[in-house]
């Protein structure tokens, strides 16, 4: 294979580019929706523990191989399996690896959209003034009754389903690229203003105590695999969103320098986002174990209650939203990459296809918010399950085939000359992370999850 080899979808236009998408994949609802929620679920510090280790142990190497293996092969995540296969002369069951990434992307983004299209919905709430004085009860009415309207979730998720569509019919470098310029630092911003809020409530530390102390005997089996799923949810690993991100990326970029940058950027979100909801669950008596709801529950009673809150209301959703669509979109790359390049589809057919059966399987989340919620299989409904099936389950399995391919099945020389390190020792490092220790940690969850261990 040689260096000059791009992508027959175009590059990013520098290594700047690529920072914004690869981290307009990784901010999303993973950081501000869920993180609170799960963190919440699971008891606090001790989950948070856990999480920041795995990200720092196997989410950082996982996402170095997983942007190199895409640069080598500049395809989509199925050829790029195929590809380095071949190149090895591996076997030729590691091709499932790619059809799993696919698969787990369009599962994800049909329960993404369907959260995507609350944070829309609320824009428009926020817009016409419905929180203002409103307490915790108002606030949580305005809630129930939303998600209880099938149509009305139908509606919105429509409509973020056709958004992330028109972004990724334009391609890599005008579509995805331009959408995520500006959106980063807006949100960031924004929630350092959210932080500074909750530093003016009185339940400030308690907030912060709750997120930072850890008591691991609130820690279940399933709260570390949910800890550890999560690692991969946050930084789109696992499934192929990174890879293909990085078979666009130009071949004179250092992968480890830029790796740490997105995913230290993608924790500081999620920890901010933290520090702004907690302290706010405290205050108006919530549980921080109210699920999937909790960031729709509580921030809108801050904006409803402080100056310029009608204002900060609705720039943040509007930012939710856009960060949420830089997301949306990566997980829907991977397939319309492979449709084109193997189906000889146009872009605009690829996107039809794949956005179709994303909003159709859409209608699971839907209902499971309403007129299916007490349907449930092995105990969950179908949200829940789509959510445990992917999260916990398929990214980590992918991450997992990720780093045994490339830390065991590729050629050393590859690697090496791939990632480019700062020295030696950094190598080494990234060597022994990915080969022994984000395998067996990825696996000794597993045995314990399942009661082995
Ligand atoms: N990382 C995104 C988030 O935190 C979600 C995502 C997962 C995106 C997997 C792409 C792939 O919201
Ligand atoms: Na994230």
């Amino acid at each position: 294979m040689t260096d000059t080899k791009k992508s027959q979808h175009g590059e990013w236009s520098s290594r700047f580019a690529f920072i914004l998408a690869a981290t307009g994949s990784a901010v999303g609802l993973g950081n501000i929706w869920k993180f609170p929620y799960i963190t919440g679920e699971n008891g606090g510090g001790a989950f948070v523990i856990v999480y920041l280790l795995c990200v720092l142990l196997i989410g950082i190497p996982i996402m170095m191989a997983e942007t190199m293996l895409g640069r080598r092969s500049r395809q989509n995540p199925i050829n790029t399996m195929i590809t380095l296969v071949d190149e090895a002369g591996a076997d030729k069951n590691w091709h499932y690896l790619g059809w799993m990434g696919v698969a787990a992307g369009f599962l994800i983004l049909s329960y993404y959209s369907v959260i995507a299209g609350w944070a829309s919905a609320y824009v428009l709430k926020a817009f016409t003034g419905s929180f203002f004085g409103a307490d915790a009860a108002a606030i949580k009415v305005i809630f129930d009754d939303f998600v209880a309207s099938p149509a009305k979730l139908l509606f919105w998720h429509s409509l973020f389903m056709l958004a992330t569509m028109l972004i990724v019919v334009r391609g890599v470098n005008t579509g995805l690229e331009k959408a995520v310029r500006f959106l980063m630092p807006s949100l960031f911003v924004l929630l350092i203003l959210m932080v500074a809020y909750a530093m003016t409530t009185d339940t400030y530390d308690q907030g912060v105590k709750f997120l930072f102390t850890p008591d691991f005997s609130k820690l279940t089996g399933n709260g570390v695999l949910t800890a550890m799923g999560h690692a991969f949810f946050t930084l789109s690993l696992g499934m192929g969103a990174i890879m293909v991100y990085g078979s666009y990326l130009p071949k004179d970029v250092s992968i480890s320098k830029t790796v740490f940058l997105i995913a230290g950027t993608d924790t500081v979100v999620a920890l901010l986002a933290g520090i702004a909801i907690f302290p706010i669950v405290f205050a108006s008596g919530l549980e921080p174990a109210a699920g999937p709801g909790l960031i729709f529950q509580t921030l809108p009673i801050a904006f409803g209650n402080m100056t310029g809150g009608w204002f900060f209301g609705i720039l943040f959703f509007v930012m939710l939203v856009f960060a949420a669509l830089s997301s949306s979109i990566s997980l829907i790359e991977p397939a319309v990459a492979w449709l084109v390049e193997n189906k000889d589809m146009s872009r605009e057919q690829a996107c039809i296809w794949s956005g179709s059966i994303t909003w159709l399987l859409g209608f699971g989340t839907i209902f499971s918010f309403n007129v299916w919620s007490e349907f449930k299989i092995f105990d969950r409904t179908i949200f829940q399950l789509l959510d445990y099936l992917t999260a916990n389950l398929m990214l980590p399995i992918g991450g997992f085939c990720i780093a045994v391919f490339a830390g065991w099945i590729m050629k050393q020389q590859y690697t090496e000359h791939e990632l480019d390190m700062p020295n030696a020792l950094s190598y080494q490092a990234w060597q022994i992370l990915i080969r022994y220790v984000a395998p067996a940690a990825v696996f000794l969850v597993f045995l314990h999850v399942v009661g082995v261990l």
